[in-house]
């Protein structure tokens, strides 16, 4: 258990006005957690303290080789006052796992619990509660050594900031326009693309450019060896229902593993869908397009929720999904998600923990 230090700030800011929408990832609150590590002491110092800046020598290894990692969860006000955070337990295995890939050293689950709840609740005045707000919990890790040889870093500093936040895409829950990228590739097996480190979201920044540049909003890549099959959106996971099925792409090392992903797929269960999880070629999903088996495509992602997509490019070729607008199955998902987050209906899983 940490023995959290508390320093609250004198000089708090004006919560957003009720009609700010909030624009993903651009306000945030007025405190936030932060630990360091040194080899040989552990994690120390844990505290939430006011929202500052912080001061690196430029040396600090994390500005050359990128040994960072981070997180996205979020904390959701219920009707009846309580906080509530989605499934914490699966990110913090996450940051875990990222923390092993990239030599990070890790932190205790039940700390890691503790500093969340610790900042969240601190800053619960800050949880927005507008339909289709949350509050963002971004927790990350960064190498503090002042040192250029390549090795892992032996100090690092972790902390997590909280961001008060509306729809990720400014779509909202309107579907969105997504490239299948043939030129570029985000993750190979064997590399980083599992683990949540900034190093494949810079991957993705010139085929976002492309895709931009063309009306879509967001890269869906192939794999890395063959370029064949679908692997992940960057900031979310793809789900097809293919004549009446769900299928979405198996974990094979370079997708990141997603917990809305997870809860997508154990939800679907629950209602007696068919799920696969497997691998899903381009052409596949080009002819399932045309025989008119391709019934719905959505995302999920914790930014995101559920994404419904309207429309798939892929080379020349153009696919418009139900009739652009949003899928049955897109829309119970959003509702039951977002319920279950909110507090508003049953939680069969036991997926919301109170703050
Ligand atoms: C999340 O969904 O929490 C993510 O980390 C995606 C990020 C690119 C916003």
């Amino acid at each position: 258990m940490l023995n959290i230090r508390y320093e609250k700030t004198t000089n708090p800011k004006p919560l957003p006005e009720k009609d700010n929408p909030l624009k993903f990832g651009t306000i945030f609150t007025d405190h936030m957690f932060a630990m360091n590590y040194e080899e040989g002491k552990g994690w120390f110092d844990p505290r939430v303290v006011p929202y500052q800046k912080i001061s690196l020598e430029p040396s600090a290894m994390v500005f050359h080789y990128g040994q960072e990692m981070f997180e996205g969860l979020k904390a959701y006000k219920t009707d009846d006052g309580r906080t509530l955070l989605f499934r914490p337990n699966k990110n913090i295995e996450r940051a875990n796992r990222t923390n092993r890939r990239i030599c990070i050293p890790e932190i205790d689950e039940e700390d890691f619990l503790q500093a969340i709840k610790a900042v969240v609740k601190m800053d619960e005045a800050w949880i927005p509660t507008k339909p289709g707000t949350s509050l963002y919990i971004r927790p990350f890790i960064i190498a503090t050594d002042e040192f250029l040889g390549v090795r892992p870093s032996s100090t690092y500093l972790f902390m997590i900031i909280l961001s008060p936040v509306g729809a990720y895409y400014p779509e909202g829950l309107n579907p969105v326009k997504i490239w299948i990228e043939d030129e570029y590739v985000r993750a190979v097996r064997g590399g980083i693309g599992e683990a949540k480190t900034g190093g494949n979201y810079v991957a993705s920044l010139a085929a976002q450019m492309k895709a931009h540049e063309e009306g879509y909003s967001q890269v869906l890549w192939l794999d890395g060896v063959e370029r064949k099959y679908i692997e992940e959106v960057g900031a979310m996971n793809i789900f097809f229902k293919i004549n009446g099925t769900v299928v979405t792409p198996k974990l094979n090392g370079s997708i990141l593993p997603g917990v809305t992903r997870d809860s997508v797929i154990n939800l679907c269960k629950h209602w007696g869908l068919s799920v696969e999880e497997r691998r899903i070629s381009v052409d596949e999903l080009l002819e399932a397009a045309k025989d008119g088996s391709l019934e719905e495509v959505w995302g999920t992602g914790t930014a995101a929720v559920i994404s419904p997509v309207g429309h798939l490019r892929f080379e020349d070729t153009v696919l418009q999904i139900k009739d652009g607008g949003i899928g049955e199955i897109s829309q119970k998902l959003y509702d039951t998600v977002t319920g279950i987050q909110l507090g508003r209906i049953e939680d069969p899983f036991g997926w919301t923990v109170e703050v």
